[in-house]
């Protein structure tokens, strides 16, 4: 079976269940309280890991009581984090994060530990990502990292799979390295330039693939998703499920879709299932604990349809 290696974040998610977000100034009342793992490198590789792909996961921890948690809960759940590291005089990653009655959430993220996956740290995971068949990253880890991350990636003909979240603009040449690009509409905006309201998904798309990317999956929430390559195009729609909290629907998304891929899956089969995944995740409160397992999907599967066009 394929090897794939994600590097990226940890969070301690603090979550908050509210009827709509404070105003700046206003105190409201929340209504349930839960801590659960989080971070967006975390829960990518826990969906894959979950969802039967072959995982290591190299992330930073703090030596605090988040951190040993953290740890802990990953060897519970069988995520292969022996090549992570645990930086002791820092706070582990800790996003506070609250959830609205329609399954919005807002988030803050203090990285803390996070930002200690320094570039230094690659050399001695080289042969990590030299070994492995597809590099998952995202970009709650430094710039920097990320960067060289796929750079030694491509190096080593090893697939790389970059989830550009949270938004930011990033430089072309760190875009020529990457195979596959995941996206949602603002990420896609502030990437590219454009505007999808005045130009339209497929320009946007077009603009990311002329800076060299391979293929482009844009993730449309409620509408689905887009999906272009130079050779075929299709257009997704989304499961229809209540939606509890959408934390982490866009990672266990990725996480799927690389699980998929390292099977060897078509475009096609590896997009439904991603979706399927994800609408799962959105009907539980939390970000690691609302990510399903394999045949979790494939039941949903065998009774949900999507629309798809090319
Ligand atoms: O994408 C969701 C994640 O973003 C949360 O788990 C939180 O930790 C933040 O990193
Ligand atoms: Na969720």
């Amino acid at each position: 079976m394929k090897k794939i290696v994600i590097l990226g974040s940890s969070n301690t998610d603090l979550i908050t269940k509210v009827k709509k977000f404070p105003a700046p100034g206003e105190t409201i009342v929340g209504k349930e309280y839960m801590e659960a793992m989080g971070g967006k490198g975390a829960n990518q590789a826990m969906a894959a890991h979950r969802l039967g792909a072959n995982v290591q996961f190299i992330t930073c921890m703090g030596g605090d009581e988040n951190g040993k948690n953290a740890l802990a809960y990953y060897k519970k759940e069988g995520l292969d984090v022996s090549s992570s590291l645990i930086v002791n005089e820092v706070a582990s990653g800790t996003a506070i994060i609250m959830v609205d009655e329609h399954g919005e959430n807002s988030i803050i993220i203090t990285p803390g530990a996070n930002n200690k996956l320094d570039p230094t740290y690659l050399l001695s995971i080289e042969n990590i990502i030299k070994e492995a068949d597809i590099l998952v990253l995202q970009m709650e880890t430094p710039y920097e990292t990320v960067k060289k991350a796929c750079a030694l990636a491509k190096k080593n003909q090893t697939q790389v799979i970059l989830n550009v979240a949270p938004a930011m603009p990033i430089d072309n040449a760190f875009l020529n390295n990457v195979d596959i690009l995941v996206v949602n509409e603002t990420e896609a905006e502030t990437l590219s330039g454009g505007k999808i309201e005045n130009i339209g998904e497929e320009a946007v798309v077009n603009i990311l693939l002329d800076k060299g990317v391979k293929a482009v999956v844009l993730t449309l929430g409620k509408n689905g998703c887009f999906y272009k390559n130079r050779e075929e195009r299709m257009s997704l729609g989304a499961f229809e499920v209540d939606a509890v909290d959408t934390t982490a629907a866009g990672d266990t998304f990725c996480g799927a879709l690389a699980a998929e891929i390292a099977r060897g899956n078509s475009w096609e089969n590896s997009l439904i299932f991603a979706s399927a995944a994800s609408a799962i995740c959105i009907t539980k409160m939390g970000a690691q604990p609302s990510i399903p397992k394999e045949d979790e999907v494939r039941a949903f599967l065998s009774k949900n349809k999507l629309s798809i066009q090319n």
